[in-house]
Order: C-alpha cells, then structure tokens, then sequence
C-alpha cells in the first residue's frame, strides 16, 4: 500500500520534512502561488528572494529546494509551472518530485495541485507514486513501493474522490513498474503467474492461469508457437474484477513477452537488455486491475495475459512455419520476432469468445516502428470504433498518459498475404505499426469495439526506467466508463 493521503486544510500551520509549493510566469516574471505566498511567509522571504535574485524564474520543468532552520517544515520545494498549460504544469510537477527523491526527507506535503483542477490531482498523484518508487528486486507485496509518506492538499471536498481515484492509479502504476523492470531471469511467465496469485490473496479480484496443458487443449497456436523455444512453459493469466453486476465486462488484453530475443530471428546484441521490458502490456494490466479493485470501480473488467518468452532453441519456431491460432486461422511465421501478434491473436480472440465484453483493449509493445513514428511521447491508438477511440484518446489527455490514434485500414491486409497461409505475421518495412494492429484485427471474433495501444515507445524511458504507461490513461478511463454507466 501507498502511504498516501489528502488533507483539506490549510498548509500554513503544518509541520512536514518538505513543503511542495509552485509559481507560474506572469508577464514576464516569476510569481508565487497562493500556497507558495504562505510557504514564502514561513520561511522569512527566502522564495521571494530567490526570484528577486534571478536564480529561480519558474520555468516548465525547473524546481529548487531551499533547507530551513527553525521553521514547521524542514525544506520547501519550489517548482516552475511555466506559463501554466497543463503540459508545463506537469513538467513542474515531475521536476519537484524528482527532487524531493534526492532529499533525505521522509514526509512530504503537496500544496502543487491546491489551487488546480482535478486532471492536475490526476497526473500529480501517479507522478509523485514514479518519482518516488523504489526498485525492489522480487516478487510484489515485500514492501511498500514509495518510502516517503506523502500528503497532498485539496481545494476541498469536491476533491476527494478525484484523489482517491488518483491514489489508486498510482499503486497501479507502482505494480506496472515494478514488474517491468525485474529483470528477465526473475520476472519470467511463471512470476507473473504468482503475481496474479498474490493480486487473488490480498484484494478482491478473482485471479486463475491456465497451465501449458490447458492451452494445448484451447489450440492457443500462437502462444505454444513462440513459447516454443524457451525452457520455461508459457503461462495464460486471467484477472477479474466484480464491480458490475450483470453488465458485460471491458476487457484489458496485455502483451506479457517477459524476455524478446527475436527468437530465430535473432535480434541484434546492442540494446537486447531492454526486451526485459516486452512485458510492459502485461504489467500495465496487472496495474489496471490493481486500481479496479483498490478504487472499488463499480465495472466489470478481465484482465487477460498471455506469457512466454521469446528465445531460440532447437524446438524453436522457424521462418517458414505455419501454425493455427485459436479461432482456426493459419499464419505463416516470415519473422519469429514479430512475436508479440501471435501470442495476443490467441488472447484476443480468447478474450471475444469468454467474455462477451463490451470492449477489448489490448497494449502491447508491438512495433519498434512505433517509436520511429511516435516517438516516446504518446502510445499509438488504432481502433475501428471511433466512440471508443475518442474515450481513450481523452482518458489519456487527461491524465497526461496520451495516445494518438493511426489508421486501420484494409490497405495494410493486403500487405500481410501469404502464399501458404491466411496470412502472413509481418508485412515488410512499410508501416510496421498498421500492419502489425491490422494483423490483430483477424483475431477479435465477434467484438466490435476493440482497440489496441502500441505502447513501444511509451513504456520505458531512454534511461531504461518503466514508466507505468497506460496505466494512468486506462484507469481513466475504466472510471468513466463506470461513471457513465452509473448514470
Ligand atoms: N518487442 C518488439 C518491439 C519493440 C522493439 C518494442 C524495440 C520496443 C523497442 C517486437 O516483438 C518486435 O520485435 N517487433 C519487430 C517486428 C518486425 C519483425 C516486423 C520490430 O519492431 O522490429
Ligand atoms: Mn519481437
Ligand atoms: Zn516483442
């Protein structure tokens, strides 16, 4: 659990080991915000006179932490919010958390989204959750994830259950990450399996896995073909969360590649560390049902996972094969390392089958191709049901976990045609990321309204960090979409 809570009054008189407070540009210059003004009172001008000086001017991104003497709280972190547009705000947010992870203090007091609106608690709370975790090697549940025990003041009530919401997202986000980053001999298929197991123990979803022989009986071609290879068997995880009654479920499919060699299609050595993070789908999952249960969402939602490693030994899949998928569909393997499609084809279509869901959302890192395009900044969104593309699309607005949405069009089938099969797992170098969302399209049975998040570029960081990503984008929008039924 977090050690995470809200307070509605005023920070003037509270102790803490640091004060977070903001200023914005104005015309020009520096100027403190409402709590910050307090904060400057407490500690005798000192940030005032930092501004004056010229040393601080509240730039996007920047923030200064100042020790005290003799005053209720021990340091006061100033952060920069820029000219204010949410995007800036954000990046001071990121900025004073960064710092405060490098103080030595314990506790903290957030004034940062005192005088904002909910979305600011919404990305402020999650934010706060990545910038202050702490990588714990192992299985989750040890320890808490963030040291540091945190309150966030509200602009009052009307705030609450937004902070609740948010505190949710961000446990959610700390499961995301501390999945993604165990390394590939720790975190295997069989680990994720008992993280699901621990998830079944200590809140109330419901978890199950399907064992190598039951996905034998399901005909899962895709996710035997590529677990082929690795000495440790594949693993096929289910989560579900009971919020809603009788209505039909959303289900969130994630990729769970725990280590991508490429298989026999080897991938090239520099860099190969980071196919760790191949599972980044399936911890963002993990993540999202976390939040279900910890925000109580009155939803139904299954989480599904297929699990495997990628790796090339002699059993392994070879350029050339063809193998069926679960709905009976025949694919011919041009590439072993366009692995990621064939284990979700068999998850998708698993998902359609047994859940009648009211919607299908996958996450994967699918493509590199998608980091090309995108870069690391939004996940790419393709889906055939423009409704739901727009909620996702606004869900990650919100929150500061953005998506941009490419095309799906019957262009890309083309490319995918084969000589010996239905179709073929790659379709060349032209628009890798289309080809590989349009090759899921085959796999989604009757369901209309899916989607697919290639979160290749927005899972993990340059400095090889994961970020949680879409964790806080689909926790959004799971809220709405029990706030809207629950109208
Ligand atoms: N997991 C990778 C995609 C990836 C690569 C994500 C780099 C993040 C960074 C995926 O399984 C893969 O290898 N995709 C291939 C597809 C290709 C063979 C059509 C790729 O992107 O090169
Ligand atoms: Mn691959
Ligand atoms: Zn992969």
């Amino acid at each position: 659990m977090l050690k995470f809570t809200a307070t509605e009054k005023s920070v003037a008189d509270r102790k803490s080991g640091c004060l977070l407070v903001a200023a914005a540009r104005q015309g020009g210059k520096a100027a403190l915000s409402n709590h910050a003004k307090q904060a400057d009172h407490a500690a005798n001008g000192l940030l005032s006179e930092i501004i004056r000086r010229g040393d601080f001017k509240a730039e996007a991104g920047t923030a200064v932490i100042i020790h005290l003497q003799k005053s209720q709280h021990q340091r006061i972190i100033l952060a920069g919010f820029g000219d204010e547009t949410p995007d800036s705000a954000r990046r001071g947010v990121d900025a004073a958390f960064a710092l405060l992870r490098k103080s030595k203090a314990d506790n903290a007091l957030s004034a940062l989204s005192a005088e904002k609106n909910q979305n600011a608690l919404l990305h402020e709370v999650p934010a706060a959750a990545r910038q202050l975790q702490k990588f714990q090697h192992g299985p989750w549940g040890k320890n808490p994830p963030c040291p540091v025990r945190m309150e966030f003041a509200l602009p009052g009530k009307s705030h609450r259950a937004a902070f609740a919401r948010a505190a949710a997202a961000a446990e959610g986000g700390c499961l995301a990450r501390h999945l993604a980053e165990q390394p590939g001999n720790i975190c295997d298929p069989a680990f994720l399996a008992k993280t699901a197991n621990w998830l079944g123990k200590n809140t109330e979803l419901k978890t199950w896995t399907l064992e190598e022989k039951r996905i034998r009986e399901l005909k899962m071609g895709g996710l035997l073909a590529v677990a082929r290879g690795s000495a440790k068997p594949p693993k096929f995880i289910l989560m579900s969360h009971n919020g809603g009654g009788k209505t039909r479920p959303v289900a969130l499919v994630g990729k769970g590649v725990t280590f991508d060699s490429g298989g026999i299609s080897l991938k090239p050595g520099a860099a190969m560390d980071e196919m760790k993070f191949d599972m980044s789908g399936a911890a963002a999952v993990f993540g999202a049902m976390l939040f279900c249960a910890r925000a109580k969402l009155p939803l139904n939602v299954v989480g599904v996972v297929p699990a495997c490693e990628n790796m090339p030994d002699g059993a392994a899949l070879k350029p050339g094969d063809v193998i069926t998928a679960m709905n009976g569909k025949t694919i011919e393997v041009l590439n072993t390392d366009a692995e990621g499609r064939l284990i979700l084809a068999d998850a998708l279509f698993y998902a359609a089958k047994n859940f009648n869901p009211a919607a299908i959302i996958d996450a994967a890192t699918l493509t590199g191709a998608c980091v090309v395009a995108l870069g690391r900044e939004a996940s790419g969104l393709m889906s055939p049901d423009d409704a739901l593309a727009d909620e996702l699309l606004q869900s990650g607005e919100a929150t500061g976990d953005p998506a941009w949405r490419l095309p799906l069009w019957p262009a890309h089938q083309r490319l995918l045609k084969s000589e010996y099969a239905d179709m073929a797992n790659i379709g060349g170098r032209e628009a890798g990321t289309l080809t590989a969302g349009r090759f899921l399209q085959n796999f989604i049975g009757e369901t209309k309204s899916w989607a697919h998040l290639d979160i290749a570029g927005s899972a993990w960081t340059k400095t090889k960090r994961a970020t949680g990503r879409p964790v806080d984008l689909l926790a959004e929008f799971l809220h709405r979409r029990a706030a809207k039924r629950a109208k």
